[in-house]
């Protein structure tokens, strides 16, 4: 054995007992974390059913006009009361009956890691906007019929703006308060109807800060990556190059790989935009590639994929600045 091999065997010793540590440490915060979530709240709240039952709501005024005289403090007081019977809202609250709140703003729906939503939150795509807040908690079961969010709702416009208002306070970075916005444009906008039209895509810079890389891990099997892919370090190329170390490194960063002229052409290092653009519709970024796969049409999907792509380095990347 060379002295190659006997630092590769102390190696795979040290790297099993580390695993074998930490996943006895792991374990243990797992239980930790999930033994109480039990709650011994009981609070007498309409049905949605019955709730879905009155007739459509008059549509809202404009969510951006409505923040610009809003008011953090009775925000505040309002969640407190009503709210955080079933929310916490600290930054890694554990869930009650409702997930924790840190976040939500701007994060995507259902935005809480292992927080057992129902399928009509987990239905709605990309982020948390202010209009989309406005609309779900107007009416929680209009926005998402089925929702398990059993609350009648804050009818009140001004009360409804408060508490979005706060809501956007709970992060480490608040997006910035919409501009508000002529009446007359947006009165007609279809705000009594269940379903909000899909709002343009967020920037990737933005996704990326809530995004997940488990999640996207997940991802490259459902969209079928790994048929193509492997993405360990060191891994064989198959249909496709090997994606270890892919973010920051260059166009067609696998030695050895026969890639298309299209992709070879292409020159620096990938940046987050230029994977975002690149998963999006390969064959638009590179007209010719070899990577014959449609593209992720779902930006949220495509920014999780993208941070699990970060994640494949000894030394991530830093996420963009917001
Ligand atoms: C009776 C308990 C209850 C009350 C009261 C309640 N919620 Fe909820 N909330 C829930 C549950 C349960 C969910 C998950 C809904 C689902 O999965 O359909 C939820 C989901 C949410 C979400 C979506 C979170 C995400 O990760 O996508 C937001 C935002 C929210 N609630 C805000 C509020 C605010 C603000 C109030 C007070 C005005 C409030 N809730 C009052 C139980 C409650
Ligand atoms: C049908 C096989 C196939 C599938 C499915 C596929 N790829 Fe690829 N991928 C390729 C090939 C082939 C290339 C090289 C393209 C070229 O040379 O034009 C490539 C290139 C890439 C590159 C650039 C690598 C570099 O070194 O520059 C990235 C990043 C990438 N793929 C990510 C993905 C992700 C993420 C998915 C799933 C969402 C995916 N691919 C799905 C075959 C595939």
């Amino acid at each position: 054995m060379d002295s190659m091999e006997a630092n590769k065997g102390i190696a795979a010793v040290l790297v099993a007992g580390i695993v074998f540590f930490l996943s006895g440490t792991v374990g243990t915060i797992l239980v930790n974390e999930h033994a109480p979530s039990k709650t011994a709240i009981k609070i007498d709240v309409p049905e949605p059913a019955a709730a879905a039952a009155t007739p459509a709501l008059a549509p809202s005024p404009p969510i951006a006009n409505l923040l610009a005289k809003a008011d953090v403090g009775a925000g505040q007081a309002y969640v407190k009361k009503v709210c955080e019977a079933c929310h916490s809202v600290n930054e890694g609250g554990k869930a009650g009956i409702g997930p924790n709140l840190y976040n939500v703003v701007g994060g995507p729906h259902a935005h809480m890691v292992g927080f057992n939503y129902s399928d009509a939150l987990k239905a709605k795509t990309g982020p948390w906007t202010f209009d989309e807040l406005n609309e779900w908690l107007r009416k929680p079961a209009a926005y998402a019929p089925g929702t398990r969010m059993t609350y009648a709702g804050i009818a009140n416009d001004q009360d409804r703006a408060n508490v979005i208002d706060y809501l956007h306070t709970l992060s480490p970075r608040p997006e910035p308060l919409p501009a508000p916005v002529a009446e007359a444009a947006a009165a007609p906008a279809p705000a009594a109807t269940a379903a909000p039209a899909a709002p343009t895509e967020p920037p990737i810079d933005t996704l990326l800060a809530s995004a997940d890389a488990a999640t996207g891990e997940a991802d490259t099997r459902k969209l079928g990556c790994v048929a193509c892919h492997t993405f360990a370090d060191g891994g064989k190329a198959g249909l496709g190059p090997n994606l270890y170390g892919v973010l920051g490194a260059p166009h067609g960063h696998m030695e050895g790989f026969n890639y298309s002229a299209a992709l070879k052409a292409k020159t620096g290092p990938w940046t987050y935009a230029e994977l975002n653009e690149w998963l999006t519709k390969p064959s638009a970024y590179a007209p010719g590639t070899r990577m014959s796969f449609v593209g992720i049409k779902n930006a949220k999907e495509r920014a999780d994929v993208i941070a699990y792509l970060r994640s494949l380095s000894a030394n991530p990347e830093p996420l963009p600045a917001n």
